[in-house]
């Protein structure tokens, strides 16, 4: 009875001293950039197994994008501490094998290292794929942190994110648009960089935007979408947001095409 007590407390003590962290996050996001500027499938932060998705198809992680060594031209990571799960945009702007590329990491809750990568991976051939276009928008945005009394809560980011999802399929749904607001779609701007940049364009009907994983960062204010564009075996794909005072100012939308024809 003793040593069993004395078991649950040290099991307990050990449990207490690992939690998910912003710095396990960052940590986990900083192994993923060196592990992908390598071409290397392991890091530290990374557990021996991981369940690996591309394009939302199960992979093997050493034949997937991870193993290929590439020049990194642009980053950014959100880390959502809540659900212990990361997110990065990856930009590769190498002419011959130009690639733009969304991550989602899960971290077991018990090891706190990486156990799931899900990403949707773009290049040549995909919807509106044009690199020179996404380098050149995304390096111009501000995507910066939002102060702590300006934040919004997870549930409104992730509301006006659903919002505009939904609206695909259903006109009546009132999306909080933000005025400006610009979206990125493949390498395609729906703005100029000005103050009269609107979001509200060229939305089709009739399209279902299901299998919604998200990754959230109050922080920054956004959250990314992993889901089937299209219904039940669309497009995979990744529409990453920037929430401001509950509204949408950016949209970058990843949607892999893979030898489909979607164009
Ligand atoms: C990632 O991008 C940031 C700028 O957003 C830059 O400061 C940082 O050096 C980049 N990371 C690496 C490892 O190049
Ligand atoms: C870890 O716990 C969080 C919070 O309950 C949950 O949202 C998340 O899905 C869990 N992660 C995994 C990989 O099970
Ligand atoms: C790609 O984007 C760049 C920068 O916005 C633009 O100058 C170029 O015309 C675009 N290329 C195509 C094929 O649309």
């Amino acid at each position: 009875m003793r040593n069993y007590a004395l078991a649950l407390v040290g099991a307990l003590a050990a449990r207490a001293s690992a939690e998910c962290t912003l710095d396990v996050l960052m940590t986990a996001t900083n192994d993923l950039f060196t592990a992908q500027t390598a071409g290397n499938t392991q890091a530290a932060s990374f557990a021996d197994t991981i369940k690996y998705m591309e394009n939302r198809k199960t992979t093997d992680i050493t034949k997937g994008i991870l193993s290929q060594a590439l020049k990194i031209d642009h980053n950014r990571s959100q880390h959502d501490v809540t659900q212990c799960a990361a997110f990065s945009e990856f930009i590769v702007t190498n002419s011959a094998k130009p690639y733009v590329i969304a991550t989602q990491m899960r971290l077991d809750n018990t090891t706190y290292k990486v156990s799931q990568i899900d990403t949707i991976l773009t290049t040549k051939g995909d919807w509106l794929f044009n690199v020179t276009g996404t380098m050149y928008w995304a390096s111009r945005e501000k995507w910066d942190e939002i102060p702590a009394d300006k934040r919004d809560s997870r549930a409104v980011i992730q509301a006006a994110a659903d919002a505009y999802c939904d609206i695909f399929n259903d006109k009546n749904v009132k999306v909080p648009w933000g005025s400006p607001c610009a979206r990125l779609e493949g390498g395609s701007y729906t703005g100029k960089g000005q103050a009269s940049d609107r979001c509200d364009v060229g939305i089709p009907s009739g399209v279902k935007l299901i299998n919604r994983q998200y990754v959230i960062d109050e922080a920054y204010g956004t959250v990314d979408i992993q889901m089937d564009f299209g219904g039940a075996g669309g497009l995979p794909d990744s529409h990453e947001f920037r929430i401001e005072g509950g509204k949408i100012r950016y949209v970058h939308t990843l949607s892999s095409c893979g030898g489909k024809s979607c164009m």
